[in-house]
């Protein structure tokens, strides 16, 4: 997690133009990152480009990411919409002024061809706390757990190395979260405001944040995701929020928890954060390996994976091994 983020969502022109002005942007984006993030290695810019569903379908690439679906609003108790996006860029940094300049440098070369849908400056708000006060990602998962998580493996072999990301951008009602008793919200979230320790299960209410976001496979494996979520806001218009980012390698279980809090598990066992926080956008994207960058710049089809060669019985009886060439 870092100290900034700008989170841009952009639709983008019907006809060629367009696609021709996101290609170059596939092509250009690595050296971008660089050009901007080389002037100090502490600031540690990075960029994630995210593609939505019908901005792939124009690029055809030949073949779709397995998830990729437009983000589908959802109606329970409270309401998920879905809102229009093409692409998502998720740059994130130490210091603002280094995610400012590289989405500057973007949006000059998409030109015209994009319209902004959304941005939203995202920052760091003491020990990493959302602005309803409790601290927000300490259960992300970490090294092996995460990529398993996150990245795509052989489920989708053409895909594989990429991951999925769904967006929302939450305005909270400060006055209603701050009529509640402290002890009203831990019961929400399922976790100590100050100390920031989670409840013992057995003391959790069966509508808690950590209880309704919790889920398994039918094996009973835990199913997590990645979230880089950040407050953003403007405390003199009286706007106060969190921008979610969920990261995983297949996004139905993103939309289970989402299901969950907005249906409720059961039906009606809602998240009441959504009492006093409304989803003002929706939308879900693939985001490719950066080396799939290259294939959509050069409008190229994907390839199936190389696999690797059968090794070859020499009239010798050896397999060769130890050369530094294959096939011998
Ligand atoms: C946990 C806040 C939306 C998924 C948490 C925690 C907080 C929090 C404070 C506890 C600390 C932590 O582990 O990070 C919020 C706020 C939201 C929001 C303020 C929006 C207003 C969402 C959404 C999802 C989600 C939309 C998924 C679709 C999770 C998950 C956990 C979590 C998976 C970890 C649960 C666990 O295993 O203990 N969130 N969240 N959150 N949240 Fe959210």
């Amino acid at each position: 997690m870092t100290r900034s983020a700008i989170f841009v969502t952009l639709t983008v022109a019907e006809g060629d133009e367009g696609l021709a002005q996101v290609r170059g942007l596939c092509a250009d984006l690595p050296s971008l990152i660089k050009a901007v993030g080389f002037r100090s290695a502490e600031a540690g810019l990075t960029c994630v480009l995210g593609i939505g569903a019908a901005l792939w379908d124009r690029l055809a690439p030949g073949a779709a990411p397995q998830g990729l679906h437009p983000f589908r609003e959802i109606s329970g108790v409270h309401h998920a919409p879905s809102t229009p996006g093409d692409l998502l860029l998720h740059v994130r940094a130490a210091r603002p002024d280094y995610c400012f300049e590289l989405v500057t440098h973007v949006m000059r070369r998409l030109g015209p061809a994009a319209t902004v849908q959304d941005e939203t400056q995202g920052f760091k708000f003491f020990d990493n706390r959302d602005l309803l006060g409790f601290v927000d990602g300490t259960e992300n998962p970490l090294g092996a757990a995460l990529t398993e998580a996150v990245v795509i493996g052989d489920e989708d072999p053409l895909f594989a190395g990429g991951s999925y990301v769904i967006v929302q951008k939450y305005l909270h009602d400060m006055t209603g979260w701050e009529a509640m008793t402290v002890e009203q919200q831990e019961r929400i979230i399922g976790r100590h405001k100050l100390s920031d320790i989670e409840f013992a299960d057995a003391d959790k209410a069966s509508f808690a944040h950590n209880v309704l976001t919790n889920i398994e496979d039918a094996e009973g494996n835990q199913l997590e995701i990645l979230r880089d979520n950040m407050p953003f806001g403007s405390p003199a218009h009286g706007e106060f929020g969190t921008y979610f980012i969920g990261y995983a390698r297949e996004p139905g279980r993103i939309e289970t928890m989402l299901t969950n809090m907005f249906v409720g598990n059961p039906p009606g066992n809602y998240d009441r954060i959504l009492d006093v926080s409304t989803a003002v956008t929706g939308g879900l994207f693939f985001v490719p390996p950066a080396d799939m960058l290259d294939t959509i710049a050069a409008g190229g089809t994907l390839a199936e994976p190389a696999s690797e060669p059968e090794p070859v019985a020499r009239p010798d009886g050896s397999l060769g091994l130890g050369s530094l060439k294959r096939g011998n």
